[in-house]
Parts: structure tokens; C-alpha cells; sequence
């Protein structure tokens, strides 16, 4: 008797065994399992995952919308017959985005880095984040910062694999973009309770947000006052100099040095393109107050993420108090989408990503220096060839714009010259450099930059005089 039952007991625990191995697998790898593609909302959440399975299902159900290589469905998008719409690129339409549409504009106008979009796709798995309904609801973590240790330990490692920053000793400070960061830099910088306001400068041509944000904000503590060109000589400045250093430049890929230096002057380094996407990194940055953002590194300008390096004590804790009180700090929801992201770029030490980064731009400054090559009309910058010390070579750089000149004495306004051609940019003058510059950015989507080439061969081939392929 006592034998028999030993002998069921056997049985059931292989049978229990059995039934776990087929459901286990079953769930993951099974035609309906979560790893294979056609399953429902519902079985997802029946077959095992308590709560993230129907937020996955969701999830994958969005991202799987093909819009027809030309566009893509996003799960906070408009909802149509039940399912989010497909959003199309520029120049294609229709509810699956098919339909090109040939008499648009080529829109190289902002710098949106969409083209770092296929390498996030072929790493959909490791870089998407489930959130809980309750994930960090606190104002501050459990250390009663308003930043994730993790995250910044990462972007320090980061640092270190690029070799493109130093960051022993000096502080860190996340912002909701490189944006806040600068606007926080400023006040940091100027003077408090002086009767001298600083003079905030930047070389021209500048990305006009310097400007803007210094007049907007209008402190009285500082006030934009161009190009440092003026400074340049005059060794007896009254009164504080803030000056940004954006390098590479935005527009022309230029990597800035400070102009100005002495006792009286501060320094922003705008450091948005130090990456091996667009430039070699001949040394680390090792500089005051040093700024970065996740818009340029992984192209996710739409999580608003930056950060910034500080070696000066009260220069962090007066960012900091600007930070505290304009937004208590970044959306921790942010910081957890940056943390997933460096995950996956840091498992290789960055080697995919700045590779296919890399190629990419070198790929499309091919193309459009060939496509100018036809033209006596248009000229491109030239930026000289920089050592890298990340990919170990000298290389061309491939900055994220093209500087683009209008080279005849009768198109003094270049983007009219342009527009005519069915080509959006920014003319010179934003920069406040001369109106025949116009900036196109090459950072956008597949779509956008062939838009733009074709628009920019057409505009060639109708010069008069232009060369012959
Ligand atoms: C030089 C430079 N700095 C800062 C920014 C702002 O970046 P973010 O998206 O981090 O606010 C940009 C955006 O284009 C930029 O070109």
C-alpha cells in the first residue's frame, strides 16, 4: 500500500513537471506566446504576466503598424477605428502613409535626430521600458535627490568608454533637456545683486537659443551682447563675460575653442555633438561647466534629457536651485527611458550605435557632396579632419548640418533661393551671420534627407553652367 502511493507520488510530480515545461515554454515560445506575434490583449494577460502583459500586448500592437516603411503608429497617437493612426513623414500621406506626394517640400529645417530611429527599431527588446502604474509617484527618490544614482553612475561609465568628457571630481546635474541646463547655466554664471550685468556672447555664427532664452528671460543680470569678437583684445573688460563655446558648432560643425579668457570670464561648453556621430574626439572635454543631452547621442529629443558637469561648488548649487524650483528636477519617468537607453548603448562600450551613427552620416555627406559637386551656385563648409580617439583614426567629421552658401553675387538670400526650389532651412541671419547661408540639418528621417537630395539635384541640374554627371 505504503509503495503504491510512493509510485503516485512519483507520477504527479512528473506529471507536474511535465505540465509546467509545456505551459512555461507555451507562454514564451508557444504560436500564442508572448515571444511569438499573434496573440490578443487578453490571452497575453491570461497566460502568466499579472499586470505587464496587456501593456505589452498594447505596446507591440502600436509598434507593429508597418505604415508602409513611411511612417510609424505610436501608442499615445490618435486613435482610428480602434488602433492609433499611422503618423507619415513629411511628403508621404494616406492612412498607411503609401502615398508620395511629389509636390512637397524637402523639410531640412529642424534639428530632429530621426535618424537614429532604424538603430532603436533592431533594438526594440532591450530598449523598451514597462512602467508601472506606480513606478516613483514620490517628488524625490529614497536618497531625497531628485536623480537617479544609477543613471548618473552611467552616464559617468559612458564618459569614460567615448573619452569624450572628464567627470572625476566634478558634479552633475540632469536637466529637462540641454535647454533648461543652459537657461540654468546663465543665471548660475551672472553676477547676483551686482549693479553690472554680465554680457552673454557666442561666436557667430550661434544657435539662436543662446539669445533668445538670455532675452526672454530678460534678468538683470545679464543681457546678450553678441560676438566676443569685440572683447577679443581689450584686456580691461569691466564687469563678467558669459560666453557659450558649442562645439561642434551649430551650424557649421566647427569645433569652437573659447575666444575670450581671464578672470572676469565664465564659460558654457555646449557639447549637444561631441559624439562620434558627427565628429572625431581628438581629447575628453575637461572644462568648468560642460553640457550634454541624450538629443544628439540617442536621438531622443522628445524625452527632454540633459545633463551637465560642474566643477565649481556654488556654480552647481546655484544651477541647482534653479532647477529645484523650475521644475523639481527631471520627470523621473525620463530618467528611467535614459536609463534603459545607455543600458543598451554601454553593453558595448558604444561600438553599434556610433557605428551606425557614423556610417549614416558619412553615407549622407557623400551623397550631398556629390549632388553639390555638379554646382557653381552652392558651397558647403569645410571642416578639417580630427583624430578620433574613440573609433582610433583620423576622420572626416560628419556634422549634423550642412552649411550651405550661396556662392552668386545676385542670391544675397540664400533661403529664398531655396524655398523657390521647394527646400525648407534656417537663413544665416537666425545664426546672425549673412542671409546666403542657409542651414540644412541632416540628422532627420531616410525620408526627409532623399526628399531633400532630389529637391537639391533638381535645383542643380537647372543651373545655368552647372557641370555635367
Ligand atoms: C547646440 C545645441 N545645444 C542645445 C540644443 C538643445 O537640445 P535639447 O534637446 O537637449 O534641449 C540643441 C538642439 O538642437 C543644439 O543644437
Amino acid at each position: 500500500m505504503a509503495r503504491s502511493e510512493g509510485s503516485i507520488c512519483k507520477l504527479c510530480l512528473v506529471c507536474s513537471v511535465i505540465a509546467n515545461l509545456f505551459f512555461g515554454v507555451n507562454l514564451y515560445r508557444g504560436r500564442r506566446g508572448l515571444w511569438g506575434r499573434n496573440w490578443s490583449i487578453d490571452e497575453v494577460s491570461i497566460q502568466g504576466l499579472s499586470w505587464s502583459g496587456r501593456a505589452a500586448a498594447e505596446a507591440e500592437s502600436a509598434a507593429a503598424r508597418e505604415c508602409s516603411g513611411h511612417g510609424r503608429a505610436y501608442l499615445d497617437g490618435v486613435v482610428v477605428d480602434g488602433r492609433p493612426a499611422c503618423e507619415c513623414n513629411n511628403c508621404y500621406g494616406g492612412p498607411d502613409c503609401s502615398l508620395f506626394l511629389p509636390s512637397c517640400f524637402a523639410d531640412a529645417d529642424e534639428g530632429d535626430p530621426l535618424f537614429l530611429e532604424p538603430f532603436w527599431k533592431q533594438h526594440a527588446e532591450s530598449s523598451a521600458v514597462m512602467v508601472a502604474g506606480w513606478h516613483r509617484m514620490s517628488y524625490s527618490f529614497s536618497d531625497q535627490t531628485t536623480l537617479s544614482q544609477e543613471l548618473e553612475s552611467l552616464l559617468r561609465k559612458l564618459h569614460s568608454l567615448v573619452g569624450n568628457a572628464i567627470t572625476d571630481g566634478k558634479y552633475i546635474l540632469f536637466g529637462a533637456g540641454s535647454t533648461q541646463l543652459l537657461s540654468a547655466a546663465v543665471h548660475a554664471l551672472s553676477p547676483h545683486n551686482s549693479s553690472l550685468p554680465a554680457s552673454v556672447v557666442a561666436s557667430i555664427p550661434y544657435y539662436s537659443l543662446y539669445r533668445e532664452q538670455t532675452e526672454f528671460f530678460n534678468s538683470a543680470d545679464c543681457s546678450f551682447q553678441g560676438d566676443p569678437a569685440r572683447w577679443k583684445n581689450t584686456t580691461n573688460t569691466t564687469g563678467d563675460i558669459i560666453e557659450f563655446v558649442t562645439a561642434p558648432n551649430n551650424p557649421n560643425g566647427q569645433l569652437n575653442e573659447a575666444v575670450l579668457h581671464g578672470p572676469n570670464i565664465k564659460t558654457i561648453y555646449d557639447r549637444a555633438y561631441y559624439w562620434p556621430h558627427f565628429t572625431g574626439i581628438p581629447s575628453p572635454a575637461d572644462e568648468d561647466l560642460t553640457i550634454f543631452t541624450i538629443s544628439k547621442l540617442t536621438g531622443h529629443a522628445g524625452s527632454r534629457f540633459g545633463w551637465a558637469f560642474i566643477r565649481n561648488e556654488e556654480v552647481y548649487q546655484r544651477m541647482n536651485m534653479y532647477l529645484e524650483l523650475n521644475t523639481m528636477g527631471v520627470s523621473r519617468d525620463t530618467q528611467l527611458r535614459a536609463l534603459k537607453l545607455l543600458k543598451v548603448i554601454i553593453k558595448d562600450g558604444g561600438r553599434e550605435i556610433f557605428e551606425f551613427g557614423y556610417k549614416t552620416m558619412t553615407k549622407r555627406w557623400d551623397r550631398l557632396r556629390k549632388t553639390l559637386s555638379m554646382s557653381n551656385r552652392f558651397s558647403l563648409q569645410k571642416v578639417p579632419p580630427e583624430n578620433c580617439t574613440y573609433f582610433q583614426k583620423v576622420r572626416e567629421p560628419t556634422p549634423a548640418y550642412a552649411w550651405v552658401k550661396c556662392e552668386w553675387e545676385e542670391d544675397r538670400n540664400c533661403i529664398e533661393i531655396l524655398n523657390a526650389a521647394k527646400i525648407l532651412g534656417r537663413g544665416g541671419s537666425i545664426f546672425h551671420d549673412d542671409d546666403r547661408y542657409v542651414r540644412l540639418s541632416l540628422i532627420k528621417s531616410d525620408d526627409d534627407f532623399d526628399v531633400l537630395i532630389s529637391h537639391l539635384e533638381g535645383l542643380v541640374s537647372g543651373e545655368d553652367g552647372a557641370k555635367i554627371m
